[in-house]
């Protein structure tokens, strides 16, 4: 929905000048996975990584924006996909300052997905299936949160009692049965070079 009577704004500093002045390409890496996949842990340390290599980075992670932005949403389908439209509008904000963004959410329905990445429309949106079986997350069970959930004290929860939709054609997958942490990271980090000089 568009607020009436707004025209937006044109500055002088159009995106492309704050990615020259930045030296890097905006692009948002959208990790999607259940919880306890390792989707934070992933970002971060290729956070870190990137830092390390003179990038601008941001991390949006699922539990701290619905600790602000979001704390007013439930899980319920609805809850869901109005916590994603919020963060992707973010996320186009942070694409226009130039900023590699990297998402850590759950963002278990595909159809949500294509519109978290229709509305950002930037060509530059990749999306990471960070694969782990639902019985290893149960097992990793980090949070305890798959128990209370099991014991029917988390309603709508994600492999549980609601959906997790496998992404049909994701841009790359990391395999965090599989593969080690480092790995993952360092796979992620290639990828994201390979697209800055792609582009
Ligand atoms: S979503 O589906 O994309 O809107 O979810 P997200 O914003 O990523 O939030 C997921 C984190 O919230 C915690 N949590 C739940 N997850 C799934 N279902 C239910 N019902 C739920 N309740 C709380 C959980 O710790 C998720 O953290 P991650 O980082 O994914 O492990």
């Amino acid at each position: 929905m568009k607020s009436p009577n707004t025209v937006p704004y044109r500055g002088k500093i159009t995106s492309d000048l704050r990615q020259q002045l930045l030296g890097q390409k905006s692009m948002v890496m959208w990790f999607t996975g259940l919880s306890g996949s390792g989707k934070s842990t992933i970002a971060h340390a290729v956070e870190e990584k990137l830092y390390d290599l003179g990038r601008l980075t941001y991390v949006f992670d699922g539990d701290n924006v619905r600790h602000g932005l979001c704390s007013d949403l439930s899980f319920s389908p609805e809850g869901r996909a109005e916590n994603l439209r919020r963060i992707s509008e973010m996320v186009k904000l942070f694409l226009d300052a130039g900023i590699i963004c990297l998402t850590a959410f759950i963002s278990p329905l595909r159809a949500d997905r294509q519109k978290c990445r229709d509305l950002i429309d930037c060509g530059r949106f990749f999306e990471i299936y960070v694969k782990c079986s639902l019985e290893e997350c149960e097992r990793r069970d980090v949070k305890g949160l798959y128990k209370l959930a099991r014991q029917g004290k988390i309603k709508n929860y994600t492999g549980v009692s609601a959906p997790y939709e496998e992404p049909g054609q994701p841009d790359l997958v990391l395999d965090t049965v599989a593969s080690s942490l480092e790995e993952c990271v360092d796979t992620t980090v290639e990828f994201i070079l390979a697209k800055m000089n792609m582009q």
